[in-house]
């Protein structure tokens, strides 16, 4: 189950299952390829486009399940009220997920909080156009709106701003594969591919530093 906003006609999630759209992009394909390749076991993240933090409570989990130790950065604009949040049903997640779930739904915003040893959580109710970041991440999840209907945070300035708060053989990961996008990444130094998207989609982003 997701959500979508009507303004811009546009869903949070793939219309063909948020859980499995959020595990393939940016737990398979961001936290698991990262550590597949680094030997860290504390990892920052920060999550562009916060919404309804299905990406911070599945990472919350790897985080549990593999012993991680998590700062986890997210920023929103509009952040989703919360008793639309407490509507949404997890029928994929594990019983312990669960738990973490109200966690992360009712964790305060613009402070650091510990959700349970292995993750902290610090939401930013901000807008990435004009927010400055102050910390370096290992893995960055930009989860934007699409392009075609958020053309301003797929700019270059907003990537470069992006890129430069990345670490070395930091990722950054998204769902679309757009021409534009990719060449900007390529331009700004990272390499750049493109594995199989979730649900059939032919292609989604990974760069790296
Ligand atoms: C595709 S949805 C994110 C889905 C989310 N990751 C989840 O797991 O539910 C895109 C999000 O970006 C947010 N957003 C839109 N404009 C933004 C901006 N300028 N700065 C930060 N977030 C923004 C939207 O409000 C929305 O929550």
């Amino acid at each position: 189950m997701s959500l979508i906003n009507h303004h811009l006609n546009e869903t949070y999630h793939s219309r063909l299952g948020a859980y499995k759209e959020s595990m393939h992009v940016f737990i398979q394909q961001g936290l698991r390829r990262f550590l597949e390749s680094n030997n860290k076991r504390s990892i920052s993240i920060l999550e562009v486009g916060y919404g309804t933090g299905l990406n911070a409570i599945l990472s919350c989990e790897e985080a549990i399940i593999h012993q991680l130790s998590i700062r986890y950065e997210a920023i929103e604009k509009y952040p989703v009220p919360s008793d639309l949040l407490g509507g949404l049903s997890y029928a994929d997640l594990s019983l312990e997920n669960k738990e973490v779930v109200q966690l992360i739904h009712s964790a305060n915003w613009e402070s650091e909080v510990e959700i349970c040893t292995h993750f902290s959580l610090f939401k930013r109710q901000s807008d990435i156009l004009k927010t400055a970041l102050n910390h370096a991440y290992d893995i960055i999840y930009f989860d934007a709106f699409a392009p075609s209907k958020q053309a301003d945070l797929w700019h270059f300035d907003v990537l470069q701003k992006l890129v430069r708060s990345l670490k070395k053989n930091g990722l950054l990961v998204s769902y679309s594969a757009m021409g534009q996008f990719k060449r900007d990444l390529k331009s700004l130094g990272l390499i750049v591919t493109n594995p199989p998207g979730a649900l059939g989609k032919r292609e989604m982003t990974v760069a790296c530093k």
